[in-house]
């Protein structure tokens, strides 16, 4: 692991959770943020939502502020997905939302609302264009127009597509401040590397945002995780390694085991773009067991919302977030600055730690006393349950003296009796090591 990498996505290892938002055209039609490719859509059939845009609601300021409730302390919005459409303001295309009926640069907007609640922002930007001309149509296997005959002999030329590309990014990190991510997406076949002039574009981006941290999409998938893994990747390989929809069973470690930083992106319903049907909604219970399991395992969750074509962020995702948010306000500080613990992952749960405290995240309500596998008896000083601050009790009794090695707690004033957890979504206990 490179170091420069490793010291600048400090903040980043610590903030732990973000909010994904991706929105654009297609949250007209409603069936996902592929819509145009999924229906071989031409750009003259898919610009009717152009002239359609019109987000009354948009409100970037509630968005910041549900982030903000859910726990999240960094957001990253699609500046341009693979439809080509800029919620940005470029000069370098027609097709923005400068001109629909929002008639404003919702990025900028967007940036102002989220840093004024203290947030860090962040864009993610899509080296894919099925809007542009000069992106390849025919023999790409993503292109809306793939296999279309009447684009067969067609003549295009690449090296102006890229002029294009390189022209909006450097507009986006010119243009409006500091940005604390650049989000890229994403490469597939021979599309990757040289063929986007990475690392022209990446000495770009770092003259004029020298700290912004960038995720691993432009390079091949070819390598393991890329070439980030090792101790001198290429200026593009990004800082952060991105699975998608999959937490790494083992976490991610460079070539010499040592942990490297990743983000888990994944949906709360099962669709990126808003899509009308999909109510197919992971419980805040899941979505908090899921960002414990990535911090136990080093990384961090920046978990997506698809606001719809008015500009509001579905109903149910507001819930979910809401109830996400009660939980991280008691218990946000055992994921916090937290990560990987020393001790191996117990049966009832999981451990993250900070230094020299350990949070013991409980799933499985315990019969009698509860034991802190790993952890050995002298080493445990205070305990307390994190979301009161109430003293745990140690679980010491007759029938745990045969385990002298296991420490154990009582959940309840007799440690032979049981009791339901707490908080069934995950009773938090806070240990202190002596050490
Ligand atoms: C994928 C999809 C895309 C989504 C992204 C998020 O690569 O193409 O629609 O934006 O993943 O990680």
């Amino acid at each position: 692991m490179n170091q420069e990498i490793w010291n600048r996505t400090e903040w980043f290892r610590k903030e732990r959770f973000g909010m994904f938002i991706h929105w654009g055209l297609y949250a007209i039609p409603a069936l996902g943020e592929w819509v145009m490719s999924e229906k071989r859509m031409t750009v003259e059939e898919y610009e009717k939502y152009f002239e359609q845009f019109d987000p009354t609601d948009y409100n970037p300021r509630e968005w910041a502020r549900l982030a903000k409730k859910a726990g999240m302390k960094y957001a990253v919005l699609t500046a341009k997905h693979h439809d080509g459409f800029c919620l940005f303001d470029s000069a370098l295309t027609d097709y923005k939302a400068t001109n629909t009926k929002a008639g404003r640069d919702l990025v900028r907007e967007f940036l102002d609302a989220f840093r004024a609640e203290g947030l860090k922002v962040g864009l993610y930007f899509t080296l894919i264009d099925w809007h542009h001309p000069d992106y390849p149509k025919y023999n790409d296997m993503h292109h809306p127009m793939r296999g279309n005959e009447a684009y067969k002999d067609e003549n295009i030329n690449f090296d102006r597509y890229l002029e294009y590309m390189h022209g909006q990014v450097e507009e986006l990190v010119t243009n409006y401040g500091k940005l604390d991510i650049l989000w890229f997406d994403f490469s597939y076949d021979n599309m990757c590397e040289d063929t986007w002039k990475a690392e022209e574009l990446i000495r770009m981006v770092r003259k004029h945002q020298p700290d912004v941290i960038i995720d691993n999409r432009l390079e091949g998938s070819g390598e393991k995780n890329g070439s980030i893994v090792t101790d001198h990747p290429n200026i593009y390989s990004g800082d952060f390694a991105s699975p998608e929809m999959i937490i790494p069973p083992g976490g991610m470690k460079d070539l010499n085991g040592k942990p490297i930083p990743w983000e888990l992106c994944a949906t709360m319903n099962n669709h990126w773009g808003y899509c009308y049907y999909d109510h197919t909604y992971k419980t805040s219970q899941t979505i908090i067991r899921k960002l414990v399991e990535c911090v136990s395992k080093g990384g961090n969750f920046i978990l997506n919302v698809g606001p719809d074509a008015k500009g509001r962020i579905p109903k149910e995702s507001q819930e979910i977030l809401t109830q996400v948010g009660e939980w991280m306000e008691q218990n946000g500080e055992s994921l916090y600055e937290c990560g990987i613990s020393e001790y191996d992952k117990p049966e009832w749960g999981r451990y993250t730690q900070k230094g020299n405290t350990v949070y013991a995240h409980i799933y499985e309500t315990p019969l009698g006393a509860l034991p802190l596998y790993g952890i050995s008896p002298q080493e445990v000083g205070t305990i307390t349950f994190l979301s009161s601050g109430a003293q745990v009790q140690r679980g010491e009794a007759w029938n745990t003296a045969m385990y002298s090695d296991t420490p154990f707690v009582a959940l309840g004033e007799n440690p032979v009796f049981s009791y339901p957890l707490p908080d069934e979504i995950d009773t938090v206990l806070k240990i202190e090591l002596k050490k």
